[in-house]
């Protein structure tokens, strides 16, 4: 990957970088197209990353395919597809880590002790392996991409990252990998987070601003899911996470909801 790094950076090409955990879907592959509409070289990483899963988490059971994954790339035009071991990004006797105070610990970092840690420490390893000048993440995870985006700030990493709009399924359920664990009757009783989070939408069109009562709209709306528990449901500024009381300027709309075994999360950005 350096070697192939190095070469691309030599002939004065723009490098695009992917970051995944595989099981690619539109989702990813919408980043791969924006990354190619301004990259002269994309490369997508395949790396389910084992210290962003807690003791509890699903990192067994993740969804793996990589040859589905690489023909997916393929027909996109990417470049490269990185897939490393994990005792190639983590050696024996590795103890540094990214951990970005603050952000890495309130919300997902809440549920999920030592997550955030994790995702800023392989994202930076990727980084350094592939060298990027470009590297797109998803707005579906929009706590990662505040930490990423701190993280390539505080630490000067001279890459520019983009963070992309969430891609949705006709029933308006973001994409995931971890869809894939929904039965059917579970897959129903998802739509009520889109709902969700589209009544608050609806009630900053209709010029609310309130915390509480944005929130008690998302919340309502969940709550007559029967087989949706609430994990979180948070209105917090873009910048550190911190709740806000009412929507001025930008605020990020985040929650999380178990489904039976499985977690999902969800967001939005309000507007005023
Ligand atoms: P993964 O869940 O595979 O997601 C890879 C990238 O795709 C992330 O930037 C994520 O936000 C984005 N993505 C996922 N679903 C999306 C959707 N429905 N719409 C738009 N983008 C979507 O996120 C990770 O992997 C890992 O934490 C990683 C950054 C690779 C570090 O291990």
């Amino acid at each position: 990957m350096r070697e192939v790094s190095r070469q691309a950076r030599a002939k004065g090409h723009k490098i695009g970088f992917v970051p995944t955990m595989g099981c690619l879907h539109d989702g990813h592959l919408s980043l791969v197209r924006r990354v190619k509409e301004v990259c002269d070289v994309v490369v997508v990483s395949v790396f389910v990353n084992p210290t962003q899963f807690g003791p509890r988490d699903d990192f067994e059971r993740y969804p793996r395919d990589l040859t589905r994954d690489a023909d997916l790339c393929i027909a996109e035009g990417v470049d490269y597809v990185f897939a490393p071991e994990a005792e190639e990004i983590y050696p024996r006797g590795a103890c540094t880590f990214v951990e970005t105070e603050g952000l890495s610990t309130v919300l997902e970092g809440e549920s999920r002790p030592g997550h955030f840690r994790g995702v800023a420490t392989v994202v930076l390893k990727l980084f350094s392996a592939v060298r990027p000048h470009v590297a797109a993440f998803g707005q579906k995870d929009a706590q990662q991409a505040v930490v990423i985006q701190r993280m390539t700030k505080d630490l000067m990493l001279d890459i520019e990252v983009l963070v992309l709009p969430t891609v949705r399924d006709e029933d308006g359920v973001a994409l995931s990998s971890r869809n894939a664990y929904l039965s059917d009757e579970q897959r129903i009783a998802a739509r009520a987070i889109p709902r969700a989070i589209q009544a608050a939408e609806k009630r900053v069109a209709e010029g609310e601003w309130d915390a509480e009562g944005l929130l008690a709209a998302a919340r309502e709306i969940l709550e007559a899911e029967p087989l949706v528990l609430i994990d979180y449901i948070a209105l917090v500024d873009t910048t550190h996470l911190r709740p806000v009381d009412e929507v001025a300027g930008d605020a990020l709309l985040l929650l999380a909801a178990r489904i039976g075994e499985t977690r999902l999360i969800d967001n939005a950005t309000l507007r005023r």
